[in-house]
């Protein structure tokens, strides 16, 4: 056997490898952008807990990686009350959803996420819980069925979903607290997202270099995060200072553009124009032509290249427009 002649190395944790956790704004200060929302879940909250009511519930809903669980994290610290995590797909039987409620304090925020993924059977005993707080148990089977009312503790529901359309109108409009779309984030937003973020990972990095990053993260606060941290892994291997010639090549080597789109990002703009005259173009085609899940071109691509002004959607299909066949003309998708 060999020996390694590499010195050993003791591996720690390191805290940016849950970067969601670690750079996760604790408080409302912290919370850059969303100045509306902002405004209005203050309203909402504070009035509650002055009248000492629990809030009304409340519904989240944009693109990933905007800001969702951080708002109802901060949601809950307001309120001082706790939360209860869980999600769409986790609450297979109604006997899941039952164990949730009635183990809440009074006042607590239950968060769940992907709310779009709840079944039908689970919303339905979702409904009179949000209404007017009882939890309606049909206990037996056939002709001898009967319905338990069991009372609920006072508690918040803040949901998250990226898809929203999904969602039935009934549910939606239990959310008496407000439906709160999350917006991308400016140029400068994101800077100052990155600056307090840089600070926290011990990067130093100048506001210009900042400002590259900002422009190219799909004005999406995770994933500057994330290249903020790519970035400073080159430039710890390389032995250099983060500098604008490492983000640079960072964003070579992720094969990330001038506008911040990723390869995926810019295949499904091809496959628009070039496999498809410019469209319009069914999204079911689109999925079977660049092999991307539907639901990950309705949730993750189409948003941001809806929001540049790249694509269309239309009745008939998506559309590329004149500004998309600029950009993958000066950015094309090599192999
Ligand atoms: N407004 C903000 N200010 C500062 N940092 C933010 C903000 N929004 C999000 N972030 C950063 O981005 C990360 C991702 O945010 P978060 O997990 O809340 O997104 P999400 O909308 O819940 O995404 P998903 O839909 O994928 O669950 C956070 O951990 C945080 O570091
Ligand atoms: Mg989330």
């Amino acid at each position: 056997m060999t020996e390694s002649t590499h010195e050993k190395k003791t591996f720690t944790r390191d805290n940016a490898s849950n970067l969601d956790q670690t750079l996760r704004p604790n408080s409302w200060e912290e919370y850059v952008g969303q100045p509306k929302i902002k405004e209005n879940l203050r309203i909402l909250l504070t009035a509650a807990r002055e009248r000492g009511h629990a809030a009304e519930h409340i519904l989240l809903y944009g693109p990933p990686g905007l800001g969702k669980t951080t708002l109802a994290h901060l949601i809950s610290k307001t309120l001082g009350t706790n939360m209860r995590t869980t999600s769409g797909p986790a609450i297979e039987r109604v006997g899941d959803l039952a164990a949730i409620l009635t183990n809440l304090s009074p006042g607590d925020v239950l968060f769940i996420d992907e709310i779009h993924r709840l079944s039908k059977s689970i919303e339905e005993v979702l409904y009179p819980a949000m209404e007017s707080g009882v939890l309606d148990i049909i206990i037996g089977k056939g002709p001898s069925a009967r319905t338990v009312q069991l009372e609920l503790p006072p508690f918040t529901l803040v949901a998250a979903t990226t898809r929203i359309s999904l969602l039935s109108s009934p549910l939606r409009s239990r959310f008496s607290g407000g439906v709160f779309r999350l917006n991308f984030y400016t140029r400068d937003e994101i800077a100052q997202i990155l600056k307090r973020s840089g600070a926290l990972l011990s990067v130093t990095i100048a506001d210009t270099t900042l400002m590259d990053i900002a422009g190219r993260c799909r004005a999406t606060p995770r994933t500057a995060n994330y290249l903020l941290k790519r970035c400073r892994d080159l430039a710890q291997l390389e032995q250099q200072p983060l500098s604008d010639a490492v983000v640079t090549r960072t964003f070579d080597l992720l094969e990330i553009d001038s506008l911040g789109l990723n390869r995926p990002d810019r295949a499904i703009l091809d496959a628009i124009i070039n496999k498809f005259n410019g469209g319009p173009v069914g999204l079911n085609t689109l999925g079977a032509s660049t092999g991307e899940e539907m639901s990950t071109i309705e949730d993750v691509i189409e948003p941001y290249l809806i929001q540049q002004g790249l694509i269309e959607r239309t009745p008939r299909g998506r559309v590329a427009s004149g500004a998309a066949y600029t950009h993958l003309r000066n950015n094309p998708l090599l192999d």
